[in-house]
């Protein structure tokens, strides 16, 4: 099951992804072999994981056409002042020919960087390097202030999304400007699993609490990306297309909102001090 959005430049990427954040670096290729198995075909990374060389070789290896892959890749906000270099990076180091979706992986707190490296990020993508430019962890004001200045909609807008924190607001935002979501952290790191709501729902459906979740995010339009190092758990979490949750169920789920979230805040976080290759 490899059903695919459309987005809003045209192009198609699938309703779920392989989060490669913190990968075990020492057996990455057999869990990509084993993501690729189970059925994923869009792979998440960015710069900052440290991992975009050994995540497009297991690709490369893996003898999947290029065609049939979605890779995404992500532009850090310490790189924005050298944007074009630090696309080359990426490129290099998956050593691809394109990239299916790059993306600002933080807003950053210069505007005028920001604006910069949308516009390399622009210009690589008329080059072909490039083929949809989105965003992550904007808000809406930096949406609205970004498709002003350059009347180009980002793709999509990855953020942190799960019960815990919806994010409803900026979601409906997306949804209303025709901006895909993509939901990162989607069992809160693992949280899912201990949340007896979420076990006795799974269990309803033969599924599991996690099972339960990334259903629930598939439902809301959202692109869960969960990831997993572990073969079988990373089956499981491919396998949410064979049920449907009641609107009870989904109303339940819904009721854990508390706003416990793991990321930092998109007006003040500057990236701190990494810079890729150093
Ligand atoms: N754009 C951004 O700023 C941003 C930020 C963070 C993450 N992301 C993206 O989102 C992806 C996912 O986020 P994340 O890794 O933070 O969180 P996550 O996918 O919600 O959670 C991953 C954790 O949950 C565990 N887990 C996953 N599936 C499980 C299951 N079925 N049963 C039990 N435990 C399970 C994993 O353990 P095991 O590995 O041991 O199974 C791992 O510890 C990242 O890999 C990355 O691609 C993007």
């Amino acid at each position: 099951m490899n059903k695919r959005v459309v987005l809003n430049d045209g192009r198609t990427m699938p309703c779920i992804g392989f989060g490669c954040f913190r990968l075990p670096a020492d057996r990455l290729k057999q869990v990509i072999e084993s993501a690729l198995d189970a059925g994923y075909r869009y792979f998440d990374t960015a710069t900052r994981y440290e991992n975009e060389r050994a995540v497009g070789l297991a690709l490369r290896l893996s003898g999947v056409p290029r065609a049939s892959l979605h890779v995404v890749s992500k532009l850090w906000p310490t790189s924005f002042h050298e944007a074009r270099r630090g696309i080359e990076y990426s490129l290099s180091e998956l050593n691809l020919d394109y990239i299916d979706g790059y993306y600002l992986h933080w807003p950053g707190i210069h505007p005028d960087m920001r604006y910069r490296a949308w516009e390399a990020m622009l210009e690589m993508q008329q080059r072909g390097l490039i083929q949809s430019v989105g965003v992550s962890n904007f808000t809406i004001g930096q949406l609205e202030d970004l498709i002003a200045r350059f009347g180009v909609r980002p793709t999509v807008n990855q953020i942190e999304i799960h019960p815990w924190y919806p994010e409803q607001a900026l979601a409906d935002w997306c949804k209303a400007h025709g901006i895909q979501v993509a939901s990162w952290s989607p069992v809160f790191r693992g949280r899912a699993v201990t949340e007896p709501v979420l076990a006795r729902i799974g269990a309803a459906y033969g599924k599991t609490g996690a099972q339960a979740v990334l259903r629930w995010h598939v439902e809301k339009g959202y692109i869960p990306l969960p990831k997993s190092g572990d073969p079988g758990r990373l089956k499981e979490n491919f396998d949410i297309f064979d049920f449907s949750l009641s609107s009870d169920d989904a109303a339940a789920i819904a009721s854990l909102e508390n706003g416990e979230h793991l990321g930092d805040d998109p007006e003040t976080f500057d990236g701190g001090t990494f810079m890729p290759g150093r």
